[in-house]
């Protein structure tokens, strides 16, 4: 049976880790042509090498896409490579400091600009010309952050919030030429982000996150992967300028909601990908913590 990306040719940044690389993972085995991105090259090298080996069409690159030079030339690698492209996903991004706002260092809120708001405008400025041609999509991470107020990284939600409402903007503008555009919305996922060992996260932030899912738990990364695929397909063909919640219920709850789920329903799924870097993302990247 064909898979539902049968044939597209998609880029994925951010794939060098967590959620992105299950994306790449999910989209090659529904059957596209993948070019992974990331800043991060060790990590995208074992991206590449692990799809590689299972036989996906692949293809890589390397460089910081806030910068428009590597911006440009990610999008031009994907079209040498495949001959065309049908799909971008912006996905990459960071998440730098856990402190109020008045005492945010002004470095990271400027790293975080550059990385979830500048990258995602370069790449779809870089894109659009070739996916008006093979009438494609763009699914962008937005986040429950970008929906509800978050505290002690106030300026993530932000970005978050230009992603979703650029997102729109894109849907609107480009559909008469066939370009779809929406976000994907995860809620805490399990990657380095969201525990307090890994991120910028306290112990207390980490909790927090987890207990008001109505689910009582991170998503996993194959889960988010799994409605990036759905969006960026054909299926989903009547869908532009959508928020698509993947949260596990946390913008619909009220207060600590997950602590009521017993202990064995917060078990998540098996993740079947094989996955080299779901916890790493942030390696290398500077966080502060309060
Ligand atoms: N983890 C969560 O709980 C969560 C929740 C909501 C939304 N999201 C969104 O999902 C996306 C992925 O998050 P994640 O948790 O998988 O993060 P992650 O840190 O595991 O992976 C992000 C990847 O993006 C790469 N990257 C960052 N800046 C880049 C740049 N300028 N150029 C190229 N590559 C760059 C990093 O090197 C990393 O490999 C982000 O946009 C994030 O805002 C995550």
């Amino acid at each position: 049976m064909p898979g539902r990306l049968q044939d597209k040719v998609a880029i994925i940044t951010g794939a060098g880790a967590g959620i992105g690389e299950a994306i790449a993972h999910k989209f090659a085995r529904e059957g596209a042509s993948v070019l992974v991105a990331d800043d991060n090259a060790d990590h995208l090298r074992d991206v590449d090498d692990t799809l590689r080996r299972q036989g996906c069409r692949v293809a890589s690159y390397a460089g910081d896409l806030a910068d428009e030079r590597h911006a440009q030339a990610c999008v031009q690698a994907a079209v040498d490579k495949f001959g065309r492209l049908d799909i971008l996903v912006n996905n990459a991004g960071v998440f730098l400091a856990n402190a109020e706002t008045q005492e945010y260092p002004v470095e990271a809120f400027d790293r975080q600009l550059r990385a979830n708001v500048r990258s995602c405008f370069l790449m779809t400025r870089a894109a659009l010309p070739h996916l008006r041609k093979t009438r494609g999509n763009i699914v962008s991470a937005g986040s429950e952050s970008g929906e509800l107020g978050i505290a002690q990284n106030t300026p993530y939600g932000a970005t978050k919030g230009f992603v979703m409402a650029f997102m729109k903007g894109v849907a609107v503008e480009q559909a008469k030429h066939g370009v779809r555009a929406n976000c994907v919305c995860p809620g805490p996922v399990d990657t380095a982000w969201t525990h307090a060992d890994t991120g910028p996260m306290d112990e207390q932030m980490e909790q927090l996150v987890v207990a008001s899912t109505l689910l009582g738990r991170r998503a996993t990364v194959q889960e988010i992967a799994n409605a990036y695929a759905f969006i960026a397909s054909d299926e989903a063909s009547y869908i532009t300028g959508a928020m698509f919640f993947v949260d596990g219920g946390v913008t619909v709850a009220k207060g600590n909601v997950g602590l009521q789920v017993p202990e064995e329903l917060r078990r998540p799924p098996a993740i079947d990908f094989e996955l080299k870097h779901t916890r790493s993302g942030l390696a290398g990247k500077r966080t502060i913590e309060a």
